[in-house]
């Protein structure tokens, strides 16, 4: 069956987490089209399970399944329309065009059915009017029809995001879309333990909780992050309900958490780690230069402790940011140590070694790694 993926505003980050998230289901696929924003693939699964699958997504706005048909467009949303039980029928179409919805609006008319056409604006009109419920959101690309089966929970992950007791708008927040995503990268499943060793306001520990993950560990250097976490920590388990959930929020400098945690005791780490004093772009290079020596120092010996604690074959994802100095990028460069401490670079599910998210206001950019523990 063939399915559209609308991919969020970094593209490469959205293919590598739909081909995480269909690896880690096993699900075979292939890539027929990555083009303008849209990422059509060949999948082996029913429309239930991707309609399933596609509530753990991060960076995906929408998905849409394909109708096999050789009809034109109209055609075929108006057969699929008339289909509908009685009542009115609400519709709508990705991208806005008036002139089919009125063609199709008449056909049903015609036939003595109650239409109404909705021109949706945006992921948010369209959950509004309840459009993916009554599954009559349609996207048209290439002339092909796709029928909307999953948009992105964006009330979700405003709540997450701004509903939460305490965000931490000085050290920082990791976007929680981001944070889920980083976690679907790992392509562990959700009863392994998770650790992040920066855990700040607790974004991705709330996003693997709301994944399903029951173990989770979080550690900060700082009181107030490890207060913040444990605040938005049991605002989400009521919020949600959750049950039978274990968590552990401690204070530590994530390169002494071998004193706190039992050899390799955790599975997946997933963390966004101190990126330096924030910056306002006009930094002369050699303060530039001292913030990545020190960052630098950081992650090396964080990763030593990483190895004592995470159990062989384990998983990191991690942030290494990478700062703008005019046209160049200036980088953290610790790769090789990290290698040489017994852990392998593993290329993402597109391919690519590392992901940049980045938006061109910003002077620091977050490179993605994913790393394995070998030996
Ligand atoms: C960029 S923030 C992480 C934000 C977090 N991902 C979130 O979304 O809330 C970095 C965090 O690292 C913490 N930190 C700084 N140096 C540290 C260290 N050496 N060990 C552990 N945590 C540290 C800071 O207190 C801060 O909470």
């Amino acid at each position: 069956m063939q399915y559209l993926f609308e991919l969020g505003h970094q593209p490469h980050i959205s293919t590598a987490e739909v081909l995480a998230v269909l690896k880690h289901a096993k699900i075979k696929s292939k890539i027929l089209e990555n083009k303008n924003d849209f990422f059509i693939l060949e999948l082996e699964a029913e429309e239930k399970q991707i309609e399933k699958l596609a509530q753990k997504f991060g960076a995906i706005i929408q998905v849409g399944i394909k109708f096999e048909s050789t009809e034109f467009p109209q055609q075929i949303i108006s057969k699929y329309l008339q289909t509908k039980e009685t009542g009115k029928i609400n519709f709508s179409i990705s991208p806005t065009n008036n002139k089919l919805a009125i063609t199709i609006k008449k056909e049903l008319k015609a036939l003595g059915k109650s239409v109404r056409y909705i021109e949706t604006k945006n992921t948010a009109s369209i959950l509004h009017n309840k459009l993916i419920k009554s599954k009559s959101h349609f996207t048209v690309f290439q002339n092909n029809v796709y029928k909307t089966i999953y948009i992105q929970d964006i009330e979700g992950f405003s709540a997450r995001d701004y509903d939460r007791p305490v965000s931490d708008n000085i050290s920082g927040m990791l976007p929680p879309k981001l944070a889920r995503t980083m976690i679907n990268l790992s392509e562990v499943d959700n009863d392994k333990v998770l650790l992040d060793a920066f855990c700040g306001s607790g974004t991705v520990l709330n996003e693997a909780l709301s994944l399903g993950f029951k173990n989770v560990i979080g550690s900060d250097i700082s009181e107030k992050a490890v207060q913040d976490s444990e605040k938005n920590i049991s605002w989400l388990i009521a919020e949600n309900n959750l049950q039978n959930v274990k968590t552990n929020i401690f204070l530590s400098p994530s390169t002494e958490l071998s004193s706190k945690l039992k050899p390799q005791s955790v599975d997946v780490i997933i963390s966004e780690p101190y990126m330096g004093k924030p910056l306002h772009g006009h930094e002369p290079k050699i303060i530039l230069d001292k913030q990545i020596e020190e960052l630098q120092a950081l992650y090396i010996s964080t990763f030593k402790t990483f190895h004592k604690v995470l159990r062989a074959g384990g998983t990191i994802i991690f942030i290494i940011p990478k700062f703008k100095f005019g046209n160049v990028w200036l980088q953290v460069r610790c790769l090789d140590e990290i290698k040489n401490l017994g852990f392998e670079i593993e290329n993402f599910a597109n391919g690519e070694r590392s992901l940049l998210y980045h938006r061109s206001t910003q002077f620091v950019g977050r490179e993605i790694w994913k790393f394995k523990k070998v030996n």
